[in-house]
C-alpha cells in the first residue's frame, strides 16, 4: 500500500546512508560470516530464560512482560520472534535491543565473541572505550580500597569491624571488600599514578570537585562494597560508615555505568544459581547478600539503596519467575512490592515472602551460626498475598463480631485486587476458614471490592462500546473524503484502509463520486446519496454535518497504514503457528521472512507517530 510517496522516497534516501555507512564500516561478507558464526540460543542465554524441546527452542522474552515464554527462537537461521509483543529479529538486532547497543557495536561485539576479525568502526571503538575507561576507573578503585582494607594502617577499625561481622578472608577476596581511607584524596592520587583522567573519576562517581576546584574522594573512611553489573563488570560502590556523621550507606550516584534502578547487587554471582534452582532471593542490602555467601548460598540479591521497583522485577523474571521476598517480612508484605503482586498471576510472577524469627536479618541468622533457619523460611515462602491476608486477619480480635466483619471487609479488599478469579475463590476460602465467616459472605465481600466504588454496587447498565482509535481513524478519513480535502493523495486511498464494515460501505457510497471532482470541490451530499437509509448513508450524513477542524490527513493515512500492517502481522502471525518448523521448513522460513519485513514497515511507520 503506497499512501505516501513523497515522504517514502526521503525514507528510503536516508536509509540508503545508513546503509551505505555501515557497510564502510563492515563488508556485507564480514557480517554475514559473524552471523553466521554466532548461537542465537547462546546469546539469549545470557540475558533470559531458555527452553528446549526438541529442536524448537522458547525463551521468556526480555523485551516485554509477557505471560508466558512466547519468544521463539531459531536456532539454524539464527532469528527470533515474540509471539507476545511482536519484537524480532537477528542476531544483531538482539543484541543491539538487549545491551542497548548500536548495529556497529553490536557488529563488534559478535566479531570479537566469534573470533572473526573485521574492519573496526571508529565511533563503535570510541563508545566502547568510554564504557571501558569508567569501569577501569572504578576497577582500579576496588583494587585500591582492597589494598587499603588488608594493609593500611588506617583500616585497623575496618579490619575489626569485617572480623566482627565474621567475614572471612574467602568472602573479602571474592566480593573485594575494601575500606576507603579518611583522608581528603587518597584515591584520586593514586588513580592519577595509574593513567586514570580526572574526567573518568568524576565521571564514575570516584571524585568530586571541591569548592577551590581540585578533586577529592567521594568516599572517605567507609567500608566500601563494590557493585559489579551482570557480566561481573565494577561499577559502582555501596560504602558503609564506621563511625562519625554522614548517612550510613552512601552509594555510587548515576554514571553512565551504573542505572540504580536496573541494577540488582549480588546477580553476577547469583543467576546462575537462580536459573537451577529456579527461584531468587531478594534481600535487603550489601551485608546479607554477603551473608548468603557465608553460608555458601550464592543465591541472593539486593537494590542498591532504593526500594525494590519494576524494573528490578522484569531483570529477576528473566531468570527465574519465583522471587522470594527475604527482606522485613511486614516491609516486604506492605511497601516495597505492592505493584508487584499485582503481577503476582501464574506465568508472571510468583512473588513469595519469606518469615524470619522476629527482629532477625539473613545476616543475623548467619552471624548467630544458624543457616538452618535461613534455608527453612526460604523453602515456606508463602505467597505474598497469602501473607498480607495473615498480616490483615492478625491485626484484628477475630473473637469479636464486629471486629470481625472488618477484618473479612479488609482481607476481601485485598483479594479483589488478584486479577485471577479462581485465585480470589481460594483465597475466599482460606479467609472464611480463618475467620469461621460462611464462604458466602466472604465472596460477596470480595465481589464488591473488585468494583470500583459504591456507586457501582448497583445495577450496571452497559455503555456502548466506545471507538478504537482505528474506528475513530476511519472516520476522520471519511471526513476528509467528504470535505474532499485537497492534500489527500489521488490514488493514496483503498476500500482496503476500513475495517469496519459501515464505514467500508460509507466509502464505497461517496469515494467515487469524490475522485470524479477537482481535489478541495466538497461533493454533493445529497445528490450523492439521495434518500438512502442504510447505516452507511445515515453515518455519513452525520460526519458531513461534523464541523471540528479537519485532522491532518497524513496522520489518519499513517494511522490506518499501521493499522493494516498489525492486521497482515496477527495473519503472519497464526500462519507461522499453525507451521511446523522442521516439517514446512521452506514455507515456515517465507513467511517468518515476511513477518520480519512487515514488522521492519510497522517499526518504520511507528517512528513517524
Ligand atoms: P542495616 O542497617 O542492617 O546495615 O541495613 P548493616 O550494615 O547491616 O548495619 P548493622 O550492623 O546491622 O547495624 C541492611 C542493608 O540495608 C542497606 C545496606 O545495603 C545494608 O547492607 N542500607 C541500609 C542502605 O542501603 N542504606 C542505609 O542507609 C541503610
Ligand atoms: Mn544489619
Amino acid at each position: 500500500m503506497n499512501t505516501k510517496p513523497e515522504r517514502r522516497g526521503t525514507d528510503k534516501a536516508y536509509r540508503w546512508s545508513v546503509y551505505l555507512h555501515l557497510l564502510m564500516a563492515f563488508s556485507r561478507e564480514d557480517i554475514d560470516k559473524v552471523r553466521e558464526r554466532t548461537d542465537l540460543v547462546e546469546l539469549a542465554q545470557e540475558v533470559t530464560k531458555v527452553k528446549r524441546s526438541g529442536r524448537s527452542v522458547m525463551a521468556v522474552c526480555p523485551f516485554h512482560s509477557e505471560k508466558t515464554p512466547s519468544l521463539s527462537i531459531d536456532p539454524a537461521r539464527g532469528l527470533y520472534h515474540c509471539f507476545g509483543c511482536g519484537e524480532s529479529g537477528d542476531v544483531y538486532r538482539w543484541v543491539e535491543k538487549t545491551q542497548g547497543l548500536g548495529f556497529s557495536d553490536a557488529v563488534e561485539l559478535l566479531a570479537r565473541r566469534a573470533g572473526v576479525e573485521i574492519a573496526p568502526d571508529p565511533e563503535a571503538a570510541k563508545r566502547r572505550d568510554r564504557r571501558q575507561e569508567l569501569v577501569d576507573a572504578v576497577e582500579a578503585a576496588i583494587g585500591f580500597y582492597h589494598q587499603t582494607l588488608k594493609s593500611d594502617e588506617s583500616a585497623g577499625h575496618a579490619r575489626s569491624y569485617i572480623r566482627g561481622r565474621g567475614y572471612n578472608g574467602d568472602v573479602v577476596d571474592r566480593i573485594m571488600i575494601g575500606f576507603s581511607p579518611p583522608d581528603w584524596d587518597r584515591l584520586v592520587v593514586h588513580l592519577r599514578d595509574h593513567e586514570i583522567h580526572d574526567r573518568a573519576m568524576l565521571d564514575a562517581g570516584l571524585a568530586s570537585k571541591s569548592r577551590r576546584g581540585s578533586l577529592i574522594d567521594r568516599f572517605r573512611g567507609r567500608v566500601m562494597f563494590p557493585i559489579y553489573d551482570l557480566r561481573g563488570d565494577g561499577i559502582g560502590f555501596g560504602a558503609r560508615i564506621l563511625d562519625g556523621d554522614g548517612p550510613k550507606y552512601l552509594n555510587s550516584p548515576e554514571t553512565p555505568i551504573y542505572h540504580k534502578s536496573r541494577l540488582l547487587y549480588g546477580l553476577n554471582w547469583a543467576k546462575s544459581d537462580i536459573v537451577r534452582s529456579d527461584r531468587s532471593v531478594v534481600v535487603e542490602g550489601y551485608t546479607d547478600v554477603i551473608a548468603f555467601h557465608l553460608a555458601d548460598m550464592p543465591v541472593a540479591v539486593a537494590t542498591c539503596g532504593t526500594a525494590l521497583g519494576e524494573d528490578h522485577l522484569d531483570l529477576l523474571r528473566r531468570f527465574s519467575e519465583r522471587v522470594v521476598l527475604a527482606f522485613d517480612a511486614d516491609e516486604a508484605g506492605a511497601g516495597a512490592a505492592i505493584r508487584g503482586f499485582e503481577r503476582s498471576i501464574p506465568g508472571d510472577l510468583d512473588l513469595r515472602v519469606a518469615a524470619f524469627p522476629a527482629g532477625r536479618d539473613p545476616a543475623d541468622l548467619v552471624a548467630a551460626g544458624d543457616v538452618l533457619s535461613l534455608e527453612k523460611a526460604i523453602d515456606e515462602s508463602a505467597p505474598l498475598l497469602q501473607f498480607r491476608i495473615e498480616r490483615e486477619l492478625e491485626s484484628h480480635d477475630l473473637a469479636e463480631p464486629e471486629a470481625r466483619s472488618r477484618a473479612v471487609r479488609a482481607a476481601a479488599q485485598l483479594i479483589a485486587l488478584h486479577p485471577d478469579p479462581v485465585t480470589r475463590h481460594e483465597y475466599a476460602v482460606l479467609i472464611s476458614r480463618r475467620t469461621g465467616v460462611d464462604l458466602d459472605v466472604v465472596s460477596s465481600a470480595v465481589r464488591r471490592g473488585t468494583r470500583r466504588g459504591p456507586e457501582d454496587a448497583g445495577e450496571e447498565r452497559e455503555p456502548d462500546p466506545p471507538l478504537t482509535g482505528t474506528e475513530r481513524a476511519e472516520q476522520e478519513l471519511l471526513r476528509l473524503i467528504l470535505a474532499n480535502d485537497a492534500s489527500l493523495p489521488r490514488d493514496g486511498v483503498g476500500a482496503d484502509l476500513f475495517v469496519r464494515r459501515e464505514h467500508r460501505a460509507a466509502f464505497e457510497l461517496v469515494g467515487p463520486a469524490v475522485a470524479a471532482l477537482a481535489p478541495g470541490d466538497p461533493p454533493d451530499l445529497g445528490s450523492v446519496i439521495g434518500t438512502d437509509d442504510s447505516p452507511a448513508a445515515a453515518l455519513l450524513r452525520r460526519l458531513a454535518m461534523d464541523d471540528r477542524p479537519l485532522p491532518e490527513s497524513q496522520e489518519v493515512l499513517d494511522r490506518l497504514a499501521l493499522a493494516a500492517v498489525e492486521r497482515k502481522i496477527e495473519a503472519h502471525r497464526t500462519e507461522l503457528q499453525s507451521l511446523n518448523p522442521d516439517a514446512d521448513d521452506d514455507e515456515y522460513s517465507v513467511v517468518f521472512k515476511g513477518l520480519i519485513a512487515l514488522e521492519r514497515e510497522r517499526r518504520d511507520l511507528r517512528s513517524r507517530e
